[in-house]
């Protein structure tokens, strides 16, 4: 089971403090079989790296440049930057950066250039609430998977989160049996072996018990809740008792 955070634009060097009852946690739970990645901002990248450097929790970065060289891209980062400041993963197709302007195209772009890079990915796809009323979810995901994934053929390096947009910061979750049937078909994409699977969207130390049972999800990409150690280790609790 992955257990991502994603520290969407929070944090700073005191909250890295924080971090010790996970790592504390972490070593006191050795048998279980979870991997947990923190996703920080990128100004906290490689002091995230160092302090979990004795640890086997990860790094990831939530967002990265499709151009695999440095150019005339001010604010921008590339996959070769963010790996070099230890980064192993990247996010890319969040949401909130499709409603930005990233289209398909463009995240398969993205996609191919963290893969040359070196890193791995954290591609997620989900549907909007009108494409929800409008019955186009399993549309919009063989869209998003289809051209995201474009000429990729080595898929070892994705991991596929479903994040609807409308369970994004929302509080509110899918009914199990829509959740099941999202996650099955989007499985249901690969002829050969399918990456693994998470589910993102308001996952807190209550609908996990819920979601816990659904066994096609192959772990969680959390936003809010992981910015509270506590509240992100009662999730990872939650999931195994
Ligand atoms: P929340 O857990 O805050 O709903 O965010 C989910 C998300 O977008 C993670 O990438």
């Amino acid at each position: 089971m992955y257990f991502i955070a994603n520290w969407k634009m929070f944090g700073d060097l005191k909250t890295l403090n924080s971090l010790d009852k996970v790592i504390k946690f972490l070593k006191a739970n050795k048998k279980n079989k979870f991997k947990l990645i923190y996703c920080p901002p990128n100004t906290l990248i490689r002091p995230l790296s160092k302090r979990l450097k004795n640890t086997n929790i990860e790094v990831g970065a939530q967002n990265s440049h499709e151009n695999e060289n440095s150019g005339p891209y001010t604010g921008h980062v590339n996959s070769k930057m963010l790996k070099n400041v230890g980064a192993k993963y990247v996010i890319l197709g969040h949401s909130e950066n499709r409603q930005e302007g990233e289209n398909d195209k463009l995240i398969n772009l993205k996609i191919k250039s963290a893969i040359k890079a070196g890193l791995k990915i954290i591609f997620c796809v989900g549907e909007t609430l009108k494409e929800k009323r409008n019955r186009k979810t399993n549309q919009v995901l063989a869209r998003q998977i289809n051209n995201g994934l474009k000429l990729i053929n080595n898929k070892s390096k994705i991991i596929i989160a479903y994040e609807p947009v409308w369970s994004i910061g929302t509080g509110v979750i899918p009914k199990s049996e829509d959740l099941k049937k999202s996650i099955s078909f989007i499985k249901s994409k690969f002829r050969k072996k399918s990456p693994k699977v998470l589910y993102g969207g308001s996952v807190n130390a209550n609908n996990i018990i819920e979601l816990k049972n659904i066994s096609m999800i192959d772990g969680f990409l959390i936003g809010g809740a992981s910015q509270d150690s506590k509240k992100f280790i009662d999730i990872i609790k939650k999931t195994y008792n």
